[in-house]
């Protein structure tokens, strides 16, 4: 017996519905992003500036204005290994909150690796490989880009270096033994094997590091190396194209429902997550539906509500180039919160333009509210989410309860980027009543700020 639409709780795709184009935002935007500019020259980089790092097919990718780009079929291979991922209609957290919106939700956390992490790092291992790297070099914050990458490097057949974020390998060694599983080798940041590792520990010498400092290792090492390349899980633009498969899903599926969504909704780190599900529906935003469309993230880490909007270094010690874009200041260390992903004092070019439009809007939350949240998720949906996806639920929720309030009934899509098996620690200290909220001081603001005085200014 066919189920009617509005009872039914997961919309599924076929294998042969898995996108075959990813989709780029840059054909679209009204604003069209600032040049990204060399340090040394102030000038806008070439290809050539950043053929040390990159493969030159995703270089451009970087730099490309066709509004979609084709998926190779050795990507698309591996992709259907998990993809489509499930959308689920949340019967059961609506009840919970007694809202009387409706909430859908995109999950993730269905890959290998369990986070969206794992679209890119495909895409990434496949054009390095295509083009005769041998070994990739990355940072990662939470570990989850981390596993992603050594997952996508096992299967492509390449070898691959991590730089972990000290916190998250101390909080999380179970994304360690995931990682090392995968035949990658795995280091704590800052680490002895960089001299910026070496610069930070000498000055700082119990530093949790930060996304900024691990990034500089992973940098400095691709770029010592010919048979390295660089990896990057988040910010730039080909890493939000491949992320674009979440959103084109998601929209069949919700056309699956017999719904459209008013409201979508992401946690932000570097912005990956967010970009591949909001990107898709901002295409038909711009297009001239009204699709209210919010980005959530850490009150520790309030890039989006209270960075500025400047030219700045994507890590700590200035090796890369300089890109237009929300930030606190390449030397902000972000308080060692539990969304540990959440951690980067900079945001992707993309959206921060985006942002600055009016096209996207930001709200920043607490911890302890987040995990509130999580657990109200949980308790109801049954998936333990990762701390990350978790501000997205709680900006579901606020969304929802917000609607009661002004007695509207809303239709409300998030993306539930990864589940949380690995963060059971931060569940520990949540249930204890022992996590702290931080709360970031102007002071602290002002003084990271101080950093890009003196760099170039957007247009
Ligand atoms: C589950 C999860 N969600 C979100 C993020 C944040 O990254 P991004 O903003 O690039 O999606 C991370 C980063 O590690 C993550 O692991």
């Amino acid at each position: 017996m066919a189920i009617d639409a509005a009872q039914q709780t997961k919309f599924l795709l076929d294998e042969s519905q898995l996108p075959r184009r990813w989709y780029n935002i840059r054909a679209d935007m009204p604003t069209a992003p600032q040049p990204v500019l060399h340090p040394g020259t102030g000038q806008p980089v070439g290809p050539d500036d950043l053929a040390p790092l990159f493969p030159m097919a995703l270089i451009q990718q970087e730099v490309s204005e066709e509004p979609e780009i084709a998926i190779p079929d050795e990507v698309l291979g591996i992709l259907s290994l998990w993809r489509p991922t499930p959308l689920f209609r949340a019967h059961r957290l609506e009840a919970a909150i007694g809202t009387r919106s409706r909430i859908f939700y995109k999950y993730e956390g269905v890959s290998p690796p369990g986070s969206h992490k794992p679209n890119t790092a495909v895409a990434q291992a496949f054009y390095n490989k295509q083009e005769g790297r041998t070994r990739l070099a990355t940072e990662t914050g939470a570990g989850q880009w981390g596993s992603a990458l050594s997952f996508a490097c096992r299967l492509m057949g390449l070898e691959c270096k991590v730089y972990m974020v000290r916190i998250s390998y101390e909080q999380k060694p179970s994304r360690r033994s995931m990682i090392h599983a995968w035949g990658a080798e795995i280091v704590p940041s800052p680490s002895e094997d960089t001299q910026c590792g070496r610069a930070v520990l000498a000055e700082h010498p119990d530093s949790p590091g930060s996304l900024g400092i691990a990034i500089s290792e992973a940098v400095e090492d691709a770029a010592g190396r010919e048979d390295t390349a660089y990896s990057l899980g988040s910010v730039l633009n080909h890493v939000l194209l491949h992320q674009t498969v979440i959103g084109q899903e998601a929209l069949a599926q919700m056309e699956l429902a017999g719904a459209a969504p008013d409201v979508v909704i992401g946690c932000v780190g570097g912005g990956s997550n967010f970009a591949g599900l909001a990107f898709p529906f901002l295409r038909e935003k711009i297009a001239g539906r009204d699709i209210d469309v919010l980005a959530c993230e850490p009150a520790a880490c309030p890039t989006l509500t209270r960075g500025v909007f400047a030219y700045d270094f994507g890590d700590t010690s200035k090796l890369t180039p300089l890109v237009a874009m929300h930030t606190l200041g390449h030397d902000f260390v972000p308080a060692p919160i539990h969304a540990g992903g959440l951690r980067y004092h900079g945001v992707a070019p993309l959206i921060s333009q985006l942002v600055r439009d009016g096209l996207v809007r930001a709200e920043a939350y607490l911890q302890n509210d987040v995990f509130a949240s999580a657990v109200t998720f949980a308790g109801s949906e049954g998936i333990l989410p990762a701390p990350e996806a978790a501000h997205a639920i709680h900006g579901a929720i606020q969304t929802a309860r917000a609607a009661d309030d002004a007695g509207e009934k809303r239709t409300i899509l998030f993306n539930l980027s990864g589940h949380g098996h690995f963060d059971m620690t931060a569940y520990d200290r949540y249930l204890a009543g022992t996590l702290e909220d931080i709360d970031l001081d102007e002071g602290e603001i002002e003084r990271a700020l101080r950093a890009i005085e003196g760099l170039p200014t957007p247009a």
